[in-house]
């Protein structure tokens, strides 16, 4: 694969390959004493329509620790704001020849249209409520370490998934790998037909987590809701926060996950939260990098490969 814009399609052979090669650099990221050189002379772009604390601050991480010249754009300090369209903005950065270009938009489908005007490798950071693939592989990636293994586990994933590229991603990642995927959310903040994606449908915390090995939260993406019911803080904490109640239903020595940025208090109490036996909220941020790294040298392969046939030549 060239670009990487969802997991929807990535066969469980192709993750497994992005998730061994994301272990390998897990102590790098660790002990940055000496950059790779792997990507030197490649230049990556980070072109951020939204907001972000984790995504793109790991991208920018990533792409230095393996040797990359990095640029942050954000759309308050691009032509974007001047009224310059999102393809014009892909065809000018596509003339300073990148390698890596690393996307979050607002609308679903956005980075695909980007991705088929482009020369270079482009990343999905997050389209609207459609994916964020490399969440989804740095949240396999925490399971897979913590607790070995991701075929057969119950993963309970729990919030606002009607607006969550996070749940999309992780429902088909999860699914590919062999794990059983419970949706729990009020009807409200499903999407419709969602068993359609092979999931468990379920509507409380009590049954939605019973035996489950892995418990998945979601914020409430408020700036994504529209025209629609939005619960008040106190309600939706009392039927759908994560507290030691609720979660005394799932296994003993169940693990809590959240992609951040969290909200304490509306669905998450924030001891539980900051649980470190079995939060692995931090665990998730930190694998991020290594992640992001394993993404950039995969796609960048080939091209670096073909450019040192054509330099033996
Ligand atoms: N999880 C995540 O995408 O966080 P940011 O919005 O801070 O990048």
């Amino acid at each position: 694969h060239r670009h990487l814009l969802g997991i929807e399609g990535l066969r469980a052979g192709e993750i497994t390959q992005i998730l061994d090669l994301a272990d390998g650099y897990v102590e790098q990221n660790r002990r940055p004493v000496k950059k790779s050189n792997l990507l030197d002379g490649r230049t990556q772009v980070n072109l951020f329509f939204e907001n972000s604390t984790r995504t793109r601050t790991s991208f920018e991480l990533a792409g230095k620790r393996l040797g990359a010249d990095v640029i942050n754009m954000s759309t308050d300090s691009s032509s974007v704001k001047k009224g310059e369209t999102l393809i014009d903005t892909a065809m000018t950065l596509n003339a300073m020849h990148l390698d890596a270009l690393v996307v979050r938009h607002a609308d679903s489908g956005a980075v695909k249209l980007l991705a088929d005007k482009v020369n270079c490798s482009v990343i999905n950071a997050g389209d609207g409520h459609h994916e964020h693939p490399t969440q989804a592989l740095l949240d396999a990636l925490a399971i897979r370490r913590r607790l070995g293994r991701l075929d057969g586990l119950i993963v309970a994933i729990c919030g606002d998934i009607l607006h969550s590229r996070v749940a999309r991603s992780n429902i088909h990642l999860l699914n590919a790998m062999g794990a059983r995927v419970r949706c729990v959310a009020p009807p409200t903040l499903l999407p419709s037909q969602i068993e359609r994606l092979g999931v468990e449908v379920h509507h409380s915390m009590k049954t939605g987590l019973r035996d489950a090995d892995v418990v998945m939260m979601l914020r409430l993406q408020t700036e994504r809701m529209s025209g629609q019911y939005v619960p008040s803080t106190r309600e939706y904490f009392y039927f759908y926060g994560l507290d030691y109640e609720k979660l005394e239903v799932a296994k003993p020595d169940a693990v809590i996950m959240h992609p951040g940025p969290m909200n304490r208090g509306v669905e998450i109490d924030s001891e539980v939260a900051d649980d470190l036996k079995r939060s692995m909220i931090l665990d998730q941020v930190e694998l991020g990098v290594a992640v992001r790294m394993a993404v950039l040298d995969l796609l960048t392969r080939e091209r670096r490969q073909s450019d040192l046939a054509g330099a033996a030549r």
